[in-house]
């Protein structure tokens, strides 16, 4: 389940329905779906099966040519480097979309210059349209795994905005897996 934040006036929702209509007001998709189509230990080509039905739904929305399953933990090689790379403000040329199975991380949100935080977990369903200014990171358990889709097979990158705006929000956690403050990434790009 999702936490939805405006740091700014310190507004927190926790409540399905209202997280769906207030990210819905800033064109961001959010929707719960089911997770008991597979085990925990179920291999990525396993997940792409269970979830086949989904998937080829989502690519009919929003274009999708291919979908895959990132699988992160903090055995990951160069997991710093890789976080590093996306949690500073940036847009892509195509859509962020993602099916969490296991992990948390927090999605924040600069849109009309209103920052939003959306803390994902396990059944959390986020499409962050093309264009949208956001960064993210992984909660204190440095674990995510998600399914991904792509409207390119050539893969996406970030566009830094170099902006700044993300080094004034602390990216703090407050799900069922949350240990305290977050750690820093120690490589900056
Ligand atoms: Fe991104």
């Amino acid at each position: 389940m999702a936490v939805l934040r405006f740091p700014e006036n310190d507004r927190k929702i926790e409540n399905e329905s209202e997280i769906r209509e207030e990210l819905a007001s800033l064109g961001i998709d959010y929707e719960r779906w089911s997770l008991d189509r597979v085990g925990a230990d179920a291999s990525a080509e396993d997940v792409l099966t269970a979830y086949v039905r989904e998937i080829n739904e989502m690519k009919r929305r929003g274009g999708y040519v291919t979908a895959d399953v990132i699988d992160v933990n903090p055995a990951t090689p160069n997991l710093d480097a890789m976080l590093a790379r996306f949690d500073k403000e940036h847009t892509h040329s195509e859509d962020e979309v993602r099916f969490i199975l296991a992990g948390r991380g927090i999605f924040f949100l600069n849109i009309k210059g209103k920052v939003a935080s959306v803390e994902v977990g396990p059944g959390d369903m986020l499409r962050v349209p093309k264009g949208t200014t956001h960064w993210f990171t992984l909660c204190e358990d440095r674990r995510i795994r998600a399914i991904r889709w792509f409207q390119q097979t050539s893969g996406w990158t970030p566009e830094y905005t170099q902006s700044g705006v993300d080094k004034n929000y602390q990216p703090l956690c407050f799900g069922p897996t949350y240990m305290g403050p977050r750690v820093e990434t120690s490589i900056r790009v």
